[in-house]
């Protein structure tokens, strides 16, 4: 007898639903994706020094995902021809690997997302080349302060709006700005799911966090005015007054209590440390 057959793509398309995932293999997948992607971005900091090219650290994060098994999610994702994303001093995000040359004093945030096993572990850093000027630590330091009061505010009851107001106010208490076209989001089976994660809004306001959401948090702070620009290229967003950015990243889950951090540095590399 034919059974028609369960159609796992089916089961996985974007809806203005937030899906909660169920049971261990869930939790254990995001686990594997996020401690994969967090030992790349840890294997690619001692080649972040002056000389490199950005496309060197891609053909480098390409091959190390591979070897391990892994799939790069961006590559050829929704046309991306590169592996990571590479955002160079006022490059807010999607900034794309080449010959540029990193130069000492530059600040590059590279953002890489793999896939293990069909679950999906996003997470970016900041990366200082060479010697950084005191702006620029200062920046990098509250847009990290910033992820972290987001994060704090993960636990089952509070709301996404609580994670946005939390970051949006030690932005904003640093007379820096929180950029507004473009969010965290939803993860998964999915590499871009529901919701939108903003990083600003109002205590209290949007969707109660439950345990089994998964989800991520990526704050890009500018230094001037929070307004973006996309390059010719389609995808390279600039700040619009020229104004330096940086951003972090972290997938995380919702558990019974708070959060658990998927893409943690075992190394404790993901914030750098000046000095
Ligand atoms: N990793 C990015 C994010 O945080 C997405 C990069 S867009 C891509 O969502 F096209 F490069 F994949
Ligand atoms: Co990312
Ligand atoms: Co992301």
């Amino acid at each position: 007898m034919y059974e028609t057959p369960e159609l796992d793509s089916d089961a996985f398309v974007r809806t203005h639903e937030i899906r909660v995932y169920e049971g261990d293999e869930a939790w254990e997948g995001m686990r594997a994706a996020g401690r994969l992607v967090g030992q790349a971005l840890d294997m690619i900091t001692p080649f972040v020094v002056p000389g490199v090219t950005t496309g060197e650290l891609d053909d480098r994060i390409r091959e190390f995902t591979l070897d391990h098994g892994a799939l790069p999610a961006c590559l050829g994702y929704k046309g991306y021809e590169k592996t990571i994303c590479t955002s160079i001093n006022h490059v807010v995000c999607h900034g794309i690997p080449g010959d540029r040359v990193l130069k000492d004093g530059d600040i590059v945030n590279i953002d890489h997302t793999v896939i293990v096993d069909g679950w999906h572990g996003d997470s970016s850093r900041m990366y200082a080349v060479g010697e950084i000027n005191a702006r620029a630590r200062k920046l990098i330091d509250v847009t990290y302060d910033s992820l972290e009061a987001g994060l704090a505010m993960i636990k089952p009851g509070n709301t996404f709006g609580d994670i946005g107001y939390a970051i949006q106010q030690v932005v904003e208490a640093n007379r820096m700005s929180v950029v507004r076209d473009f969010c965290g989001h939803g993860i998964g089976r999915l590499f871009h799911d529901s919701p939108n994660v903003l990083h600003y809004g109002r205590r209290g306001e949007g969707a109660t966090l439950k345990p089994g959401m998964f989800f991520t948090v990526e704050p890009m702070v500018n230094l001037g005015k929070p307004h973006v620009k996309v390059l010719s290229d389609g995808w390279t967003a600039v700040t619009r007054d020229k104004s330096l950015s940086a951003q972090c990243e972290h997938s995380v889950g919702v558990t019974e209590t708070g959060v658990e951090l998927f893409s943690a540095s075992s190394a404790g590399l993901f914030r750098p440390k000046f000095g």
